[in-house]
């Protein structure tokens, strides 16, 4: 056992490693401030300091606990994407645009669970209703006044979502995506884009990272991919061509209209025009997995944005208001497939669930809440972080341009990554350029971030602004960014002699 909980206090304690993070009272204190601490490996621009000897130094407590989590975790903790090296810190607490760790340090979060917390971290608006559901019924297992008002919103808003069905991860929901296009299509093929994420399900955990055309992973069926193509993001002609040879036995196009864990990439207009206008052309149907992007980009999230209908969509994570909800939405023609009093026989109906935990109270409840709060501020909160995401992108290319460095930050709106171009790349469009790119490079640079300068970035993943974050932080991320872009310079220099 790592901590021991006293009875009385129910204060978690561990003395070996000098961690203390006080629960008391349900209300969390935590006695090692990061700027209190002052410790040597905190002090920004320290250069006799490595990085990873400020983040080994001050994360001890961390490490201990992935020591021991990896006894028992496989790798150590529950998600691929959230390990780095030379292990994650684990979080304690958070709250608006801060997250902290057990050894105490605060960090500013621009990981946002995953994107997930537009409105920062248990934000009052969430946490109130919280409060009420849970003396009102944590999960009914039934259909319920929450998931009625939920739906409710996400039909309003979200210009595809004439029809609904939520379930609980996007794993999930585009899974129920793509059968109900195989569905509706009497069709097989699915066509992706290199690069893409969906989630773990198998149909569209092909091509998700490099080399590209090999399997993704190991316990796949031999031949999974049978029915998966692959595309190049905003490549209008291979998409004609991939779209045109087998155009008889293709049930679907799915796309990110801003590729999310492929880097950050926004989709152009005209590809997705394009392969809106292909898949009617080819009776295909055309699938936008909005799980980053949906009441991201807007109330109306990708699909408003730019202003291109697709037959489905899937939602996640902002939807959820923090807590876990998916959900699969499109055009009634479509979804109706799943409806099995249309569809009785096994031969006709689309089997898509929902799951066990699906319209859970607590989920609905946090998700109304948080779609209410973006209707009523929408203007104002979607101008507000895509003004700081503008902003972070163009002066974090110039920090580093200053210093001889090219990079491309990428994204849209309040989403953002920035990319080191390697020697003769000039832009960044889809995965494959993100894969040329100097990914070491990246990865340096967001370590620095969160070792040397209390900024919660994944390295190597999307970073996205919330409500939460203001103008001054903005300023300490170019500004953090640019003693990093000095530092890797004197590096390089001194590599090159
Ligand atoms: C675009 C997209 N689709 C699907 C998923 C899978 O969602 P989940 O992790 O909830 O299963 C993700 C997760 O990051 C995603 O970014």
């Amino acid at each position: 056992m790592i901590g021991e909980k006293n009875k009385d206090t129910g204060i978690f304690f561990e003395t070996s490693c000098g961690w203390e993070q006080l629960l008391i009272s349900g209300k969390s204190q935590f006695r090692k401030e990061s700027e209190s601490k002052a410790s040597a490996a905190e002090k920004e621009g320290d250069d006799s300091i490595t990085d990873l000897d400020a983040y080994l130094s001050k994360t001890k407590g961390s490490a201990k606990l992935f020591s021991k989590a990896s006894e028992f975790f496989v790798g150590g903790q529950s998600h691929n994407a959230r390990f780095f090296k030379p292990y994650p810190f684990f979080a304690a607490r958070s709250s608006g645009k801060y997250i902290w760790d057990v050894d105490g340090n605060r960090f500013v979060d621009y990981w946002m669970g995953h994107t997930a917390l537009i409105l920062g971290h248990s934000p009052k608006v969430v946490t109130d209703e919280l409060r009420d559901q849970i003396e009102n019924g944590l999960f009914f297992g039934s259909p319920n006044i929450y998931a009625y008002e939920l739906g409710e919103l996400i039909h309003k808003n979200v210009p595809c979502a004439e029809s609904i069905r939520f379930c609980t991860t996007g794993a999930e929901a585009t899974m129920y995506a793509v059968r109900l296009a195989r569905a509706a299509s009497g069709r097989n093929i699915v066509v992706k884009i290199t690069g893409g994420w969906h989630g773990y399900n198998s149909t569209l955990v092909f091509g998700v990272s490099s080399p590209f055309e090999e399997p993704e992973s190991a316990g796949l069926v031999p031949g999974e991919e049978k029915y998966t193509r692959l595309i190049s993001f905003n490549d209008i002609e291979e998409a004609d061509r991939v779209l045109s040879s087998e155009s008889q036995d293709i049930a679907a196009v799915i796309v990110e209209p801003v590729l999310g864990g492929g880097g950050v990439v926004p989709a152009e207009r005209d590809f997705l025009v394009f392969l809106r206008e292909k898949c009617d052309r080819i009776g295909s149907l055309l699938i936008f997995d909005e799980i980053i992007t949906g009441f991201r980009l807007g109330l109306q999230g990708g699909q408003g944005y730019y202003r291109v209908l697709p037959d489905l969509c899937t939602l996640g994570k902002i939807i959820g208001g923090g807590l876990p909800a998916s959900a699969i939405a499109g055009k009634k023609d479509t979804m109706k497939f799943a409806d099995t009093s249309l569809f009785p026989s096994k031969k006709q109906r689309c089997w898509i669930g929902g799951g066990t935990f699906s319209e859970n109270a607590l989920a609905m409840r946090a998700g109304i809440a948080t779609l209410r709060y973006l209707e009523a501020h929408a203007k104002d909160l979607y101008n507000r972080i895509g003004k700081f995401g503008t902003e972070l992108r163009k002066k974090v290319d110039e920090a580093f341009a200053e210093n001889g460095i090219r990079t491309q930050s990428t994204g849209v709106g309040s989403l953002f990554v920035t990319h080191f171009l390697a020697d003769g790349q000039d832009v960044i469009t889809c995965a494959e350029d993100v894969d040329l790119s100097r990914r070491d490079l990246e990865r340096e640079y967001y370590f620095s971030l969160v070792s040397k300068y209390n900024i919660f970035f994944i390295p190597g993943h999307i970073g996205a602004i919330s409500d939460a974050h203001e103008q001054s932080d903005i300023e300490y991320f170019v500004e953090s960014s640019r003693e990093v872009a000095r530092r890797l310079k004197i590096k390089q220099r001194l590599k090159s002699q």
